[in-house]
């Protein structure tokens, strides 16, 4: 093998014989192995390309001879998913709610699914810990509003509250009293559920507005103020308060009233989905 001559410093490489004004231009090629490689990738880009999906056209990309998309891949695997689990989801279906508690895997299966199916489908209204907000209920207390035992629950869930989607969905309507009392007597009701809720409340307005209340509010709120769940009607007595219990949320309901809407969701998810996510709720610390 023969050394190549080594070029002596501050020579200068032939030049391509091109000049300009006396310019001239130096004849270095790009090295071989940089070239190859880079004639390379063009193949390999135009292969791919070719291969998998890449091009945009009108309506949707060139979908590739491989026929590859990873939108298949995602429903595959749910479908895989689907199939281990079509067991336990039939039995699911088929067992009686108040019994699902007594089978260990049912249980685990519920749990973890209801639990996905939350995160996905409840927390934005609830909250991602079901502690709710303002007009949306907490669902980790054992105050409900329409009942809270896992049949109530499937119920409310299934059909939703007050949505115009299902026929079925639990329906009840608190009139907007700012149309039907005086402001007078929307002041003496609003000291009446101040005082029946333990809070501060002017004692004189409190007896007037007991009148009001008998009048207007006892048919849905109960007698007592503890509420009626096959109306929906909150439990006026206690802490606990959908839209705020001081004086000015108080009037602003009394005033307006709220008509919470909750979607159904039968229409939308598997009986199997809707069953998990109310044994879920359930056991969230408030079910009966
Ligand atoms: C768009 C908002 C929204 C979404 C999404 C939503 N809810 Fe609700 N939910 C509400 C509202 C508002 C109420 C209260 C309605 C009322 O005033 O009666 C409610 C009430 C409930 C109740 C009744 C509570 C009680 O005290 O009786 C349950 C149970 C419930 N939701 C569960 C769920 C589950 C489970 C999901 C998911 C599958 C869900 N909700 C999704 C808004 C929502
Ligand atoms: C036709 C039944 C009905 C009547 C009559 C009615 N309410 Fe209600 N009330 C409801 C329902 C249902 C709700 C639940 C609110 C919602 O989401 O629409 C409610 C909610 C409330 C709340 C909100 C409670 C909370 O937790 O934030 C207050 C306060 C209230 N009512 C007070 C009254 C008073 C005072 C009267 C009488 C002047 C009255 N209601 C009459 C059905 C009724």
């Amino acid at each position: 093998m023969s050394k190549k001559p080594v070029k002596k410093q501050h020579e200068d490489p032939e030049t391509t014989g091109h000049s300009w004004d006396g310019i001239e231009e130096f004849n270095n090629p790009l090295p071989r192995w940089w070239l190859w490689t880079f004639y390379a990738t063009i193949i390999w880009g135009i292969a791919y390309t070719i291969a998998y999906p890449a091009w945009p056209l009108v309506n949707k990309a060139t979908q590739g001879v491989l026929g590859y998309s990873t939108r298949e891949e995602v429903a595959k695997d749910i479908a895989s998913f689907n199939e281990a689990n079509a067991e336990i989801r039939a039995k699911l279906v088929s067992t009686d709610l108040t019994e699902v508690e007594n089978d260990a895997d049912l249980t685990r299966f519920a749990t973890a699914g209801g639990a996905a199916v939350f995160r996905t489908w409840c927390a934005q209204c609830h909250g991602s810990g079901a502690a709710g907000a303002v007009g949306y209920p907490n669902l980790l207390d054992d105050d409900w509003l329409w009942g809270g035992d896992i049949e109530a629950i499937y119920e409310t869930v299934a059909h939703g509250i007050r949505n115009e989607d299902y026929d079925d969905a639990r329906y009840s309507e608190m009139p907007k009293f700012g149309e039907i009392l005086e402001n007078e007597e929307i002041e003496q009701v609003v000291e009446y559920v101040l005082s029946i809720s333990g809070q501060e409340h002017d004692a004189t307005l409190a007896s007037s507005g007991a009148v009001v209340y008998e009048d207007n509010c006892s048919a849905c709120h109960a007698e007592d103020g503890t509420g009626d769940r096959s109306q929906g009607a909150p439990n006026l007595t206690d802490a606990i308060w959908l839209y705020g219990g001081d004086r000015e949320s108080l009037t602003d309901t009394v005033v307006n009233a709220r008509y919470g809407v909750m979607p159904g969701w039968s229409n939308r998810l598997s009986e199997a989905d809707i069953r998990a996510v109310s044994f879920y709720v359930h056991n969230l610390g408030g079910g009966e």
